[in-house]
């Protein structure tokens, strides 16, 4: 099986982006809790958060950088750049005098803040570490699936693309040869796949068509799903429409209100189902994915019931995929 066939649960790497708000961390809990409910050991990673997922999930945030697990087989946790340098400067630098002197140091403080893309490359490097990492009890990974949750477009390209960054500039030092295990693994379509999360809509299309490009011409990566959240159906045809009408109509105006009301949402509802059509089209003629179709939920707040809800109509799509033949991710430009 060559690298590129290899179906997108047998990946170790999971990369959600998108513009923001359009559903990153609650499509990221979704794939969490789908593939935990397929018997893989998960980690949901949120990048530069707000906790989101652990709120979705129902529990605390851990500290930055610590796995807190959520249930059989789900664990989550929030990644930063600062706070995973600091973790690797405790690995490779064991003694706590040195680095406490360090860590309040003002060179150090203005090093972290200034020196570009450091947080991004330490970030990268700490969901690396966390898809590569052995369980040193069981001889065997710690994960089989790490779902990092990516800042919003530009940034998560900032992010994605800075191993390549420092490639090109430190070359053969040590930060060059890491960076080269972290493009490795990025680019590996036996082991990564990037999701693409998207609404229906004219500026998160948009986003979505320059980030496929990006992603797959100029950073080379293996890409997996587009999934269209937040979409509206259509649940009423025109002749529906018609008949809702003139059977309000008909009602005695002590009742008519009802009707009218629910031919006003029908109205509206239909409205919005013909502009997500529209965009669906875009998205069809110009990312060549398969993709995933995610309902518009009604609620204030989501609760463990519409996660439910959302979670079997995911699985459902997803196993249809599978079963189609198409449940894979697509070549890079590199490899076609
Ligand atoms: N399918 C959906 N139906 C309704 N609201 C949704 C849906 N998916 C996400 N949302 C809402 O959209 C908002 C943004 O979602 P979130 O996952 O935080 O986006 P991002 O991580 O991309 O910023 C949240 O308020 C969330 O509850
Ligand atoms: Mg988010």
């Amino acid at each position: 099986m060559s690298p590129d066939h290899t179906p997108l649960i047998e990946r170790r790497l999971w990369v959600v982006v998108g513009k923001g708000g359009v559903g990153k961390t609650t499509v990221s809990v979704l794939f969490g809790l789908w593939a935990a409910q397929q018997g893989k050991r998960v980690l949901i990673c949120e990048v530069d958060g707000a906790g989101r997922a652990a709120w979705l999930l129902g529990v605390e945030s851990a500290p930055l950088g610590t796995a807190r697990v959520v249930r059989a087989n789900l664990a989550i946790m929030s990644v930063e750049g600062s706070a995973a340098l600091a973790e690797y400067l405790r690995l490779i630098l064991p003694v706590r005098r040195v680095l406490d002197v360090v860590f309040s140091s003002r060179i150090y403080q203005y090093f972290v803040a200034a020196a570009p893309g450091l947080k991004e490359l330490m970030t990268i490097g700490k969901i690396w570490y966390e898809a590569e990492k052995i369980d040193p009890e069981t001889g065997e990974r710690a994960w089989d699936l790490v779902i990092m949750d990516a800042p919003a477009t530009g940034h998560s390209l900032q992010y994605l693309g800075m191993p390549k960054a420092a490639r090109e500039v430190f070359q053969t030092g040590l930060v060059g040869r890491e960076s080269q295990r972290l493009i490795d693994l990025l680019c590996d379509p036996a082991r990564t796949a990037v999701h693409i999360v998207t609404t229906a809509e004219e500026m998160p299309v948009n986003e979505s068509i320059e980030m496929y490009e990006r992603l797959r011409n100029d950073l080379q990566l293996p890409l997996g799903y587009l999934v269209v959240n937040r979409l509206h159906t259509r649940r009423f045809d025109s002749q529906k429409l018609r008949l809702l009408r003139e059977g309000a109509e008909r009602l005695p105006q002590k009742e008519r209100w009802i009707a009218e009301a629910i031919l006003d949402r029908a109205m509206e509802e239909e409205g919005w189902s013909a502009i997500h059509e529209e965009y669906l089209e875009r998205l069809r003629a110009n990312l060549d994915l398969p993709r995933v179709e995610l309902p518009f939920v009604f609620a204030e707040e989501f609760s463990a019931q519409h996660l439910g809800h959302l979670v079997t109509t995911l699985s459902r799509q997803l196993m249809a995929l599978e079963q189609a033949g198409k449940p894979h991710g697509f070549r890079s430009a590199r490899d076609s």
